[in-house]
């Protein structure tokens, strides 16, 4: 048996009937029972259950959550977990990795073939776009709020409404990155490890450090 075929096994095993069949009847009713385009790992905690789920892909198993692994992560320890109040919008296939989390009150658009790898956090109270093809390493953290607001003295005016992220296609995004409220990454793009995006990384096929270009006219294997 090769290395894939272990992992399939490996995956059925964890599959979480109950999660499974919660998600879908929610979502898409009886029919998400006979076709079941999520498929949910025992590790995953639905929190919240409402808002709405959008997937083009209709077949079985187009959206993973909670499955797979990386060497570093214990998967016994870090549970997944789904909080949605909003729109989630599923373009295609998408792998939500083993303990990735997202809590959306907002809309959160993710393109065909999407990896967020293990422990890697959504948070979108406005409005989230990835891109087809792109893949977070594990420990991101995206989000467009800040959750507290900041105000000159004496001016009512806030000064850090939450903001539009937009992230391209094929943007491969570094291990323990932080994507910041107003971010665009662009097409193509490599984020270093351990970068803090706050602006608009507006050249393709570039690794950025951060918000600075570092190096031009790459290509990465996906
Ligand atoms: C982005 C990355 C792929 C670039 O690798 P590379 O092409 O070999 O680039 P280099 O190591 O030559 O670095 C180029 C420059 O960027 C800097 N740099 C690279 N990564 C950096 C980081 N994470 N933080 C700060 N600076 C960084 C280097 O110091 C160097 O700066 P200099 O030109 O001023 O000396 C790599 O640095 C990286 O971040 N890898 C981690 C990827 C990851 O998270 N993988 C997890 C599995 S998906």
């Amino acid at each position: 048996m090769n290395f894939m075929e272990k992992a399939k096994i490996k995956n059925i095993l964890e599959v979480g009937i109950i999660n499974t069949i919660r998600i879908n009847f929610y979502y898409f009713g009886i029919k998400g029972i006979i076709c079941p385009y999520i498929i949910a790992s025992r590790n995953l905690k639905l929190k919240t259950l409402k808002g709405k789920v959008i997937v083009n892909n209709k077949t079985i198993g187009a959206i993973k959550i909670g499955f797979g692994s990386v060497g570093i992560l214990d998967k016994k320890y870090c549970r997944s977990l789904w909080e949605n109040k909003g729109i989630i919008e599923f373009l295609g296939t998408s792998n939500l990795g083993a303990g990735s989390r997202i809590a959306c009150i907002g809309h959160l658009i993710l393109g065909d073939k999407t990896f967020i790898n293990g422990n890697s956090s959504i948070i979108c109270r406005k409005k989230v776009i990835i891109g087809d093809n792109t893949v977070f390493s594990w420990e991101c953290l995206i989000m467009d709020t800040d959750f507290h607001e900041i105000r000159d003295i004496g001016d009512s005016i806030i000064k850090n409404p939450d903001r539009d992220i937009v992230i391209g296609k094929y943007v491969w995004i570094g291990c323990r990155t932080t994507i910041l409220k107003g971010s665009f990454i662009a097409d193509n793009s490599v984020i270093a490890a351990c970068s803090v995006v706050t602006g608009i990384l507006g050249k393709e096929n570039t690794v950025y450090v951060s918000n600075s270009p570092k190096i031009s006219n790459v290509k990465w294997n996906y």
